[in-house]
C-alpha cells in the first residue's frame, strides 16, 4: 500500500534515441506521466521529473552502419528531435539528460565498480557467435540468417520479424554475418551477470505481498517471471559503443543497456543536482513511481529494482510502476521500421496549436488496461464534439454573454434555484473522482471526470439559456453567468494536467493565474521558489535547472490554487474578464483525408513490398523430383529443335498462340498455352524445342502436332527452351 511520503520522484522510459516518438511513446508513457507530475505539483507536492534519452543499445550502432555514420552521430540527432517534441506537447521534464553523457559513464561504471568490488556478480564463460572476418563478437542482432519457424531469409539472430517468433542465434539456418557477410564463429568470452535469483523471495516480498495494487498487467507479468525462476543475467556485452566496463580484463566490453540504462535515471538527477540528488534517490521520504510500457516491466519491477537493492546504501524502490499497454494506429500495429506511426514532430508541424488535442486524444483512449487503437477520426470527432462542442462552446457563451450584459464583469450571485444548485454541487463530487482517479494512476478515467465539469457547465448554460432570461430579468441572468464563470474557473484549473495549454489560454480569458506552489529549482543552486503563475512565467515552461525567464507576465489580481476548486466563489463579483478567445478549432475533413491518405499510402507500398517479397520466395519454390522413369521410357519421346516460321494468338482466347513450325521433318501446326508470356511477334524465328511424336490433340478446332518443350519456375513463369547456339532444324535432343 502506498506510504505518505514528502516529495514525488517521477521517472519517464528514457526512449531510444535511433528514432524520434510517435503517438505510441506518448500515450504509454509521456502523456500520462505529465499529467501526474503537472497535477502533483498543483497540489503543491514537491515533485522531481526526469528523463533523458537512451543512446546505447546495438540497434543505435547498426544504424549508424547503415547511414555510414557514427552512433554519436546518431544519438545527437534524435536526441535532438525527442527533446524538441516533448516541449513541443508540453512535456518538460526538470531535466532530459543523455546517457551518453559524461555524468552519466562516471555514474554507471561507479555503479558497475561497487557491485563488483562486493562481489554482487558472478561470471560465466560462454560460447557467443564472432565474425572471424571483422574480428568482432556479433549481437544478436549482426546475425541473419532463415527462420526455423518460417523460412524468411532475413531472420535476425534475436527475431524474426516476418512471423514473430524470439529466436537465439543458434536456431538460424545458414547464419551470417551482418558486418561482413562472413559465416560467424563459436568463440569463448567471458561475462558478468546478476544472479536475480538470489533476490527471487526478496522481489515476492516486496512486490506479490507489499504491492498488490499495482496494475493487474503488471502485477501480472511480475508474476509470471517470478514463478518461472529467475536466472543470472548478463550485465556485460562484447561491443564497442556502451559504457566500458571498468575492470582488468574487459577490453571491447561494455554495460550492457539495460543496465546502464536505468541507472540513467540517477545520472540524470546528479546531472541536475549534484549536491542534493541524494535526498531524492535515497531518502525513505522519496515516493518514486516509473512511467513505462509494457515491454519494460520486467526491466523495472524485476531488474533494475535487483541491481538497487544489490547496491543498498539506502535506494528507493518504485511505489508503483504504471506501465500501459500498447496502442495501434488505425487498427495496425505502430511500427517504427515499417513507418506505420504518427510522429510526434510530424504531427507538432502539421497540426500547430493543436498540442493539446493529441493529449486530450491520447488520455481518452490510453492503452492502460489492454491494447487500444488510434484512428485519426476518432481523433476529429474528439476534438470537434467534445473539445470544441463541450468545452470551448459553454466556456466561450459563458464569457461573451458577460461582456454582452455585463461589461465583462463578474456579475453579481442572486439567489440560488435548484438547477444552479445542482450544477455547483455536481463540481465537488467530479473533483474528489478526479483526484481518486489521478492518485490511482487511472488517467482516462480522470479525463472523463474533468470533461464531466464542462458537461456540467455545457447542460447548465443550455437548460438555463441567459440569452433569453436576459430580455426579462437582469438579475437572474447575473446569477447564471456568475456560476457559469466559477465552472469555466473550475475548468482552467480540472484541465491543466491534461490540456495545459487550453487551461493557460482560459486563465487569460478569465484573467486569473494559477499557484501551482511546486519547487522550483534552479541548477547549481539548488534553491527552492514557490512559483506563481501570472507573477512570473506560465506553469509549463519552467523547468528545473533552468533560469525563470525575466520578462514578467502580467499579474492578475485573481490566483487559483487547486484546494478551491468546486468553491463557489473563485472569481469575486465585479473581476473584470477578458475577452473571448477561441479555446479549440474545428478539425476540418481535408486535414483528417491528408493524414489517412498518408497512412494508405504508406500501406499500399508495403503490400507492394510484400507482395514482391512472396513472389520472390515463390519463385525459388522448387517441384519435388518426379518418380523414377526407365531409359525405354525416355526414349520414347522423341525431342527435337524446330523454327517458328508464324505465329498468330487464336482468336477468343487469352493464352492460346497457333504456331507454323519447322521441324526439319515437316512444316505443322502447334498450338500452345504461351501467349501470357510471348507475343507473336516475340516467337516469330525463334529456335524452340519440341515433342514431335506427341499424338495430335485438337485445341479450339485446331489440330495441334506436338509440343513446345517450357521451363517453369515455382511462380509459374514460364520460358521455352532454346539451343544454346542454333542448329539444325530437326536435332535431336537426348
Ligand atoms: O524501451 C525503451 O525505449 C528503452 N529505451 C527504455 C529504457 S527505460 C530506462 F530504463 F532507461
Ligand atoms: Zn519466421
Amino acid at each position: 500500500m502506498e506510504k505518505n511520503h514528502k516529495r514525488t520522484l517521477v521517472t519517464c522510459a528514457l526512449p531510444y534515441a535511433n528514432g524520434p516518438v510517435h503517438i505510441g511513446h506518448l500515450a504509454g508513457v509521456y502523456v500520462p506521466a505529465d499529467i501526474y507530475v503537472r497535477y502533483l505539483r498543483m497540489r503543491g507536492e514537491d515533485v522531481l521529473y526526469v528523463c533523458g534519452s537512451d543512446e546505447h543499445g546495438v540497434p543505435i550502432t547498426i544504424k549508424a552502419r547503415q547511414q555510414g555514420c557514427t552512433p554519436q552521430d546518431i544519438v545527437d540527432k534524435y536526441h535532438g528531435i525527442i527533446k524538441e517534441s516533448f516541449t513541443g506537447l508540453g512535456i518538460n521534464f526538470d531535466i532530459y539528460g543523455r546517457t551518453s553523457s559524461a555524468v552519466h559513464a562516471d555514474n554507471a561504471s561507479g555503479f558497475f565498480r561497487k557491485l563488483y568490488e562486493e562481489g554482487k556478480f558472478v561470471t560465466r564463460e560462454s560460447e557467443q557467435y564472432y565474425d572471424p572476418e571483422a574480428k568482432t563478437f556479433l549481437a544478436d542482432r549482426y546475425i541473419v540468417g532463415t527462420c526455423p519457424k518460417c523460412g524468411n531469409e532475413g531472420a535476425y539472430g534475436d527475431q524474426c520479424e516476418k512471423c514473430g517468433s524470439t529466436l537465439s542465434p543458434e536456431e538460424l539456418i545458414n547464419p551470417k554475418s551482418k558486418l561482413s557477410g562472413a559465416e560467424p564463429v563459436k568463440k569463448k568470452t567471458t561475462h558478468w551477470y546478476l544472479p536475480l535469483q538470489d533476490y527471487e523471495q526478496w522481489l515476492r516480498e516486496w512486490i506479490l505481498e507489499g504491492h498488490t495494487e499495482w496494475r493487474p498487467n503488471v502485477y501480472g507479468q511480475v508474476k509470471s517471471w517470478l514463478d518461472g525462476g529467475l536466472q543470472p543475467r548478463a550485465v556485460t556485452r562484447d561491443l564497442d559503443w556502451g559504457v566500458p566496463v571498468p575492470v582488468e580484463g574487459a577490453e571491447g566490453k561494455v554495460l550492457y543497456v539495460w543496465f546502464d540504462a536505468p541507472i540513467g535515471y540517477i545520472s540524470n538527477t546528479r546531472e541536475l543536482l549534484p549536491q542534493s540528488w541524494e535526498s531524492w534517490w535515497k531518502s525513505p521520504d522519496t515516493k518514486l513511481v516509473h512511467f513505462i510500457g509494457k515491454d519494460n516491466i520486467v526491466f523495472h519491477c524485476i531488474v533494475f529494482p535487483s541491481m538497487l537493492k544489490a547496491y543498498g546504501d539506502g535506494y528507493v524502490l518504485p511505489e508503483n510502476v504504471p506501465a500501459n499497454e500498447f496502442l495501434n494506429l488505425e487498427g495496425d500495429k505502430i511500427s517504427t521500421s515499417r513507418n506505420w506511426a504518427v510522429w510526434a514532430h510530424e504531427y507538432l508541424e502539421q497540426f500547430p496549436g493543436k498540442e493539446d488535442v493529441m493529449r486530450y486524444v491520447l488520455t481518452a483512449n490510453a492503452p492502460e488496461t489492454k491494447d487500444n487503437d488510434f484512428s485519426w477520426k476518432d481523433f476529429q470527432t474528439r476534438n470537434n464534439s467534445e473539445l470544441v462542442a463541450i468545452f470551448g462552446n459553454f466556456v466561450n457563451r459563458a464569457i461573451v454573454l458577460t461582456h454582452k450584459y455585463f461589461e465583462g464583469k463578474v456579475p453579481a450571485c442572486g439567489e440560488l434555484l435548484d438547477v444552479d444548485r445542482e450544477a455547483l454541487a455536481a463540481i465537488p463530487e467530479l473533483r474528489a473522482s478526479l483526484e481518486r482517479n489521478l492518485d490511482t494512476y487511472h488517467f482516462r478515467e480522470a479525463l472523463k471526470d474533468a470533461m464531466g465539469i464542462a458537461r456540467v457547465g455545457n447542460k447548465y448554460i443550455s437548460d438555463t439559456e441567459p440569452w433569453k432570461v436576459a430580455k426579462t430579468d437582469m438579475a437572474r441572468c447575473a446569477t447564471i453567468l456568475n456560476v457559469s464563470l466559477q465552472i469555466c474557473a473550475d475548468l482552467a484549473l480540472a484541465f491543466e494536467p491534461f490540456t495545459p495549454f487550453a487551461a493557460e489560454r482560459l486563465r487569460g480569458m478569465l484573467r486569473v493565474g494559477l499557484d501551482a506552489g511546486f519547487d522550483h529549482r534552479v541548477g547549481e543552486q539548488e534553491t527552492v521558489n514557490t512559483y506563481r503563475e501570472g507573477e512570473g512565467a506560465a506553469l509549463h515552461t519552467v523547468h528545473a535547472g533552468s533560469v525563470i525567464p525575466s520578462e514578467a507576465k502580467e499579474s492578475f489580481p485573481v490566483v487559483l490554487t487547486w484546494d478551491r476548486l468546486g468553491e463557489a466563489d473563485l472569481l469575486p463579483v465585479g473581476h473584470a474578464i477578458g475577452a473571448a478567445e477561441l479555446l479549440f478549432a474545428k478539425i476540418e475533413d481535408d486535414a483528417i483525408q491528408e493524414q489517412l491518405d498518408r497512412l494508405a499510402a504508406v500501406r499500399a507500398e508495403r503490400e507492394a513490398a510484400e507482395a514482391a517479397a512472396a513472389a520472390a520466395e515463390a519463385a525459388k519454390r522448387v517441384e519435388p523430383q518426379k518418380a523414377e522413369c526407365t531409359f525405354d521410357d525416355f526414349e520414347k519421346m522423341d525431342i527435337r529443335t524446330a523454327t517458328v516460321l508464324e505465329a498468330e494468338r487464336v482468336p477468343k482466347t487469352d493464352k492460346l498462340l497457333k504456331l507454323t513450325i519447322d521441324t526439319g521433318i515437316d512444316t505443322r501446326t502447334i498450338v500452345s498455352g504461351i501467349a501470357e508470356y510471348y507475343t507473336p511477334e516475340q516467337m516469330l524465328g525463334k529456335q524452340i524445342c519440341i515433342l514431335a511424336n506427341l499424338a495430335p490433340r485438337k485445341i479450339r478446332g485446331i489440330e495441334s502436332k506436338g509440343m513446345i518443350l517450357m521451363a517453369r519456375q515455382g511462380d509459374g513463369k514460364m520460358r521455352f527452351i532454346t539451343p544454346q547456339e542454333v542448329l539444325n532444324n530437326g536435332s535431336q535432343i537426348g
